[in-house]
């Protein structure tokens, strides 16, 4: 069996040899593709592949057409908005994640933005501080938890919205539960995106939301850059000279936004949030064993197509 890893963005080289050892450990083969720049490479590879690991790499009808063995997709991390699920499913190709496994270096990523944003971009200037400010929270998954965690070590206030997350796993983390969108705009300066990119969510955030928001307002997106109304983000900061954004996710209009509105929008030039040795190995590891334990003895627990 071949258990293809195909990542246009490798994961660091601890969690490859990581990885490898689960795989070889079962008996399987295991290929490396890794920052390739054409999709007929990963079309090429994953022919004769049983099982396919991937990170933000494209899955679609036409890969899943040339991947004539394949069984199993594990997308080690979180979204899986990039594999074509209902494609998948008529292929009979069981699609799985791994919930959980870089979502701490997702929030820490949120505060290194927040704490360049308030410092205006580390220029010499003087900034705010974090203590004492809100934090609203949009989605209380994996992330948004570990975000929570991370706010309260700043001693901010921490505000949560979301409508599939019990009230009481809120309240449990010592988060207040928000019911209504607008209030959590509303009431908290510092707002942190951690909703997936579907159909319900694409261009949810926008104009309206955002020019909601206090004063010297931060937005901070280290989800999709698909959930951004991306005109709506440009109007709000066009009239609300106080109000920042701060990405890892870059928007198709970045260098427009960027020439427009300066150091008051940040993109990182690739998706960092679960760039990190500990995210790679903790997501690689995970996925390497999802895979043998698919291929060998059919257990899908984290199966995301049906
Ligand atoms: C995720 O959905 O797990 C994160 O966005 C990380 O994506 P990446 O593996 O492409 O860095």
């Amino acid at each position: 069996m071949k258990v293809l890893v195909a990542t246009e963005k490798p994961f660091a080289a601890v969690a490859v040899d990581g990885i490898r050892k689960e795989i070889e450990a079962a008996g399987y083969t295991l290929e490396l593709l890794e920052k390739y720049t054409d999709k007929q490479q990963l079309l090429n590879a994953v022919a004769d592949a049983d099982a396919l690991i991937i990170r933000s790499d494209k899955v679609d009808a036409e890969v899943l057409d040339a991947a004539k063995q394949l069984k199993v997709v594990v997308r080690a991390g979180a979204g899986y908005d990039n594999v074509d699920l209902a494609a998948a499913t008529a292929h009979d190709v069981c699609v799985e994640n791994t919930p959980g496994q870089n979502s701490n270096a997702v929030a820490e990523l949120v505060f290194g933005m927040t704490v360049m944003a308030v410092r205006n971009m580390f220029d010499g200037t003087s900034g705010t501080e974090l203590k004492g400010n809100s934090i609203g929270i949009h989605a209380f998954g994996q992330v948004g938890r570990n975000v929570a965690r991370i706010a309260k070590g700043f001693g901010m206030n921490v505000n949560a919205l979301d409508p599939y997350c019990p009230d009481q796993v809120m309240v449990e983390a010592g988060v207040t539960p928000v019911h209504d969108i607008k209030e959590l705009y509303k009431n908290n300066k510092f707002v942190s995106l951690h909703i997936p990119a579907t159909d319900e969510t694409r261009k949810s955030v926008g104009y309206d939301l955002i020019t909601l928001m206090p004063k010297n307002a931060v937005l901070i997106n280290t989800a999709r850059k698909e959930v951004i109304d991306e005109e709506g983000l440009a109007k709000a900061l066009r009239e609300r000279p106080d109000i920042k954004y701060v990405a890892d996710v870059k928007p198709d209009n970045a260098d427009a936004l960027k020439e427009e509105f300066g150091a008051r929008v940040f993109f990182t030039p690739k998706k960092m949030g679960a760039q990190t040795a500990e995210a790679n190995i903790n997501a690689g590891i995970a996925a390497a064993r999802q895979v043998v334990a698919f291929l060998r003895d059919g257990i899908d627990r984290f199966r995301v197509n049906k």
